[in-house]
């Protein structure tokens, strides 16, 4: 499989990343228990042997416990085969969450993630939520210190507004946005994904297969346990509705003789070569899987007929409606009137 994933420009400053990466964030929290450390170090390996080269974590991922399972992972040689993207910004856990855009957070966040993640730098380091007590351009210019330091290669932002993303730009180069985006959450296209464009910024979707949905629909929602953060995400507690969108894109994935999860991933690939998903998985199987749909190609007839299964009334909860009542001073990108400055 080595080789088998191309590489791909991000941004406009020089970041080359593998076309595909891997989200790192279920093998320690979120997603039911964190998974055995020895597995997950082997199936870095596996991604990186196999040319996923990107990966994807947080400081919050935990918290602390991802970014310590990739430094691991990197022992040994391969550090510099990698690229390594991390965020700062989320205090606390899922029960209360603030987020945090102080100068000082900013800094004393990421010496700790160089620490955790035993690296002298980061490759990409996002700002993970927008904190709207903090003008973006104070947060930005810590930031651009960073890198001024080197401790970081480039800076992104996640769920940010159009207006915060063009406000941060403007301070220091922003290399990628992270904001979900699949075939049932595509909110983006409307304001987040031309700005990106506009200003030669790539795009890095996350929950690409919609956090397992689109890979196999109900049985996801069935077997959740206490302490997975899908139990309470509005579009897994409307899973009798929304478990149409899956088996047309699971029927349309038999025709094209490739599985759903392919055929979701897929569609995202299709997006650009400005887009670069970052699937999370816990199994090897699935690994290769996803790294299958980059093979996958889709005519603009399929891609339409993909994009009829999930119309908006064919889909029922907001996509992240449990962050907005929960997260504390965090900024709604689709609401302009909650950015600060
Ligand atoms: P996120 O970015 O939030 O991790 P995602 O990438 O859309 O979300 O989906 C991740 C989920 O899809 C995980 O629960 C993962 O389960 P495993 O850890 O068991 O793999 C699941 N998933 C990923 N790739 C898959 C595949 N090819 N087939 C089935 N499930 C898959």
């Amino acid at each position: 499989m080595a080789g088998a994933v191309p590489k791909l420009k991000l941004g406009s400053q020089g970041l080359v990343v593998s076309a595909q990466g891997l989200g790192c964030m279920g093998m320690s929290a979120n997603y039911g228990p964190p998974k055995p450390e020895p597995d997950m170090i082997k199936l870095i390996h596996h991604a990186i042997e196999s040319g996923v080269t990107f990966l994807d974590t947080s400081d919050f991922y935990g918290p602390h416990t991802n970014e310590i399972l990739v430094g691991k992972a990197l022992k040994g040689g391969l550090r510099d085969k990698v690229q390594i993207a991390t965020k700062f910004g989320i205090q606390g856990n899922y029960g209360k969450v603030e987020v945090c855009g102080d100068p000082a957070y900013v800094r004393s966040s990421c010496e700790a993630s160089l620490k955790r993640l035993d690296i002298d730098y980061i490759d990409l380091y996002y700002i993970h939520r927008i904190d709207t007590r903090v003008p973006i351009k104070v947060t930005m210019g810590e930031l651009k210190k960073l890198v001024e330091e080197g401790k970081v290669k480039y800076v992104g932002l996640s769920e940010a507004s159009a207006s915060t993303i063009r406000l941060a730009h403007a301070v220091h180069p922003i290399t990628a946005v992270q904001n979900e985006w699949s075939l049932w959450s595509r909110d983006i296209e409307d304001e987040i994904v031309p700005t990106c464009r506009e200003l030669g910024i790539g795009i890095i979707p996350y929950s690409p297969i919609g956090r397992g949905f689109l890979a196999a629909g109900p049985k996801v929602a069935e077997n959740l346990i206490d302490g997975d953060i899908r139990k309470t995400n509005p579009r897994f507690q409307n899973v009798e509705h929304n478990k149409t969108v899956f088996e047309r894109v699971n029927e349309m994935a038999t025709r094209k003789e490739c599985t759903a999860a392919q055929l979701s991933l897929a569609w995202v690939h299709h997006q650009g070569t400005d887009v670069v998903p970052i699937p999370g998985t816990t199994k090897f199987e699935n690994l290769d899987q996803n790294i299958g749909a980059l093979s996958v190609k889709l005519t603009s007839e399929e891609l339409a007929e993909l994009e009829s299964f999930a119309s908006s009334d064919a889909v029922k909860g907001e996509r992240n409606g449990f962050m907005q009542l929960t997260w504390i001073h965090y900024e709604t990108p689709s609401l302009s009137s909650w950015i600060s400055e």
